[in-house]
């Protein structure tokens, strides 16, 4: 039996007790557990996250690059902060010691035969509490077919997420017909952030791209979008943050490059570090040629 402690003695009289607000742009309103799940996604001493994106198969089957997870992806996975999955390939290939954070797919429905933005919410809260998940993502179609749907079940998911803690990333999905600029960037992501979403993913823009952080009450993450020269990629992700991104998304221009490894070093010292576009390329060049030997 412990002896029964006696009553405390050191109540650190001149130390004022800390209220430090949430490291989070828009965040620190959230419960204890939103933003827990927060912080294990955005790096707290940079306050960025390197998010990899391989969920492209829940619309698109198996992409260039993502035949086999197993063989081609976890190998560099854990360079990323953030791995951003469905559920199905969580469980098939992903072993549960990967301790890293992870975002699922929480929106499905269409294929790519059919109408994007006809998507519909693709998996339950339990289900993600269950996977240990820290957010899930919803595609929000601004001026699609099915907007209103779209953005419904955004907010349903917000719903369950504040119930549970549990984060939603709203992904902004431009439909191939739709100017990609900053007005139309504007306002997408001002109506995700709006309607309640943690932190919002959309594309980046050589024009006015600050204006859509500034103006978006939430984190914003870059996406990456189809794969160009590495050294423009390196280029886009730094400009990106240098304008207000809390970080990136990026999917094909990881797992597409020639060395994907160093790719996703590179990119990792471009958001956590400032590391210019040119020395993150020497970067990557370097890291590229020792994949090699
Ligand atoms: C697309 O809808 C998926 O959600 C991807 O996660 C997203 O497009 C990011 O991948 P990428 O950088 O290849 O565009």
């Amino acid at each position: 039996m412990p002896e029964v402690d006696k009553e405390g003695k050191d109540f650190c009289l001149k130390v004022p007790a800390k209220n430090d607000g949430f490291f989070l742009k828009g965040s620190n309103s959230l419960d204890w557990g939103m933003k827990n799940r927060l912080a294990r996604i955005f790096n707290p001493e940079s306050g960025r996250t390197v998010m990899l994106a391989i969920d492209h198969g829940y619309f698109q089957g198996p992409t260039t690059g993502l035949e086999r997870i197993d063989v081609k992806v976890l190998p560099f996975a854990p360079y990323a902060d953030t791995l951003m999955l469905t559920r199905g390939i969580l469980r098939s290939q992903v072993p549960p010691s990967y301790i890293k954070s992870i975002v699922l797919r929480a929106s499905g429905g269409p294929s790519i035969l059919k109408e994007l933005s006809n998507e519909q919410i693709a998996m339950d809260m339990e289900d993600a509490l269950r996977l240990n998940a820290c957010a899930l993502a919803v595609q929000v179609f601004i001026g699609g077919e099915y907007e209103t749907q779209s953005v419904h079940n955004m907010t349903r998911l917000i719903d369950m997420g504040m119930r549970y803690g549990m984060p939603i990333l709203a992904v902004t999905a431009v439909g191939k017909d739709m100017a990609r600029d900053a007005r139309y960037f504007r306002l997408a992501c001002r109506i995700c952030a709006e309607l309640g979403a943690a932190y919002v993913k959309t594309y980046y823009i050589p024009d006015g791209f600050e204006t859509v952080t500034a103006s978006c009450p939430v984190p914003i993450v870059m996406a990456g979008g189809k794969k160009i020269p590495e050294i423009d990629a390196l280029t886009m992700a730094h400009n990106a943050v240098q304008q207000g991104a809390s970080g990136v998304d990026m999917g094909r221009n990881i797992f597409q490059s020639e060395s994907p490894e160093a790719m996703i070093q590179a990119v990792g010292a471009v958001v956590h570090e400032n590391l210019s576009p040119q020395h993150a390329h020497e970067m990557y060049l370097d890291l590229k040629t020792k994949g090699r030997t």
